[in-house]
């Protein structure tokens, strides 16, 4: 266990501490020589570095994602804290726990899992049914969906964080349907149990949360449309037109081309589909911002670079 946490620690600090390099990036001085911006994150959150000439060269032979040992001080500079650094070295991964470093779901993620799984049993058509059966039965797979983050940063970044986005998803499916009847629920359901599956193999989640590298070079929406697609065929007789839905709704469920989807929407399930989906990922955002910032006076939040704008925090007159 590590004893300093980036949540716990206060200006003027001494820090003496093994964290994740999160981003680095090495720039001239005006006046000649060179100085870093780092940034380190453990389980409970991310602080910004900085090292002068002296460290720069130690800095160099560092990769984003390792883990590091480093002296330092903490300051307040700009209303934020940060760490200025002294020195720095790598440490190996083996000499690292898991637990330190990445973020935990704030509720029983078995019992998050339990819910997708009555929702599973509830798709009554037997080609959606096999499908999804083919799914759960792969215990590997769903070992690592029950650990996959939903983002590395933007929302539901934490171990578990897939199975919550995906129960959400699937409460408001079901409560969408009681507005608009003409749904197909059994279509719903189904896609909104793997409209984000390919995250699984989207992300790296054993110490540190990243993309992995099938992840920057493919992302989930063409990973997901493949895990879907490549199971759908041994499924004799399964109808053509209910896998193009299905296979439609996973790549359109981003909604916009420059959200990442190739297809914009185009029959009722999908557009529901993409709306309770962007509803479930802002609507986290807001309550985690609330979160991290409760007991405090802010009365607006950073900039967000995702939602493109301020959140206001206060909750109460
Ligand atoms: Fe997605
Ligand atoms: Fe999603």
């Amino acid at each position: 266990m590590k004893s300093q946490y980036v949540e716990g620690l206060e200006s003027g600090q001494t820090v003496k501490e093994v964290f994740v390099l999160s981003r680095r990036s090495i720039k001239d001085k005006k006046g000649g020589g060179a100085y870093a911006v780092l940034e380190f994150t453990d389980r409970s959150g991310s602080i910004e570095g900085i090292a002068w000439d002296n460290t720069v060269d130690d800095i160099n032979v560092l990769s984003a994602g390792d883990f590091v040992f480093v002296v330092g001080n903490v300051n307040e500079y700009n209303d934020r804290l940060q760490i200025v650094v002294n020195s720095i070295k790598r440490v190996p991964e083996n000499e690292t726990e898991p637990e330190d470093f990445l973020p935990q779901a704030d509720e029983d993620i078995n019992h998050a899992f339990e819910e997708i799984e009555s929702f599973r049993k509830q798709v009554k058509d037997t080609h959606l049914r096999q499908l999804l059966d083919a799914f759960f039965d792969d215990k590997e797979l769903i070992e690592k969906f029950k650990r996959a983050p939903a983002a590395k940063r933007v929302h539901h970044a934490y171990l578990g964080g897939l199975v919550v986005h995906t129960r959400n998803v699937l409460r408001l499916a079901d409560k969408i349907k009681t507005v608009y009847e003409a749904l197909n629920r059994d279509l719903l359901i189904t896609a909104g149990i793997l409209h984000d599956i390919g995250k699984v193999y989207e992300y790296i989640y054993a110490r540190r949360l990243d993309f992995s590298t099938p992840g920057r070079m493919l992302g989930h929406i063409v990973i997901g449309y493949e895990l879907v697609a490549e199971r759908i065929k041994q499924i004799p007789d399964f109808p053509g037109s209910l896998r193009l839905r299905l296979l439609h709704m996973i790549l359109s469920h981003h909604g916009e081309y420059e959200w990442g989807s190739p297809k914009q929407p185009k029959f009722l399930e999908a557009l529901v589909l993409h709306f309770i989906d962007n509803l479930d990922s802002k609507a986290e955002i807001m309550m985690s911002e609330r979160k991290k910032n409760k007991g405090m006076e802010k009365e607006w939040s950073d900039y967000h670079p995702y939602l493109e704008r301020e959140i206001y925090l206060r909750e109460e007159d």
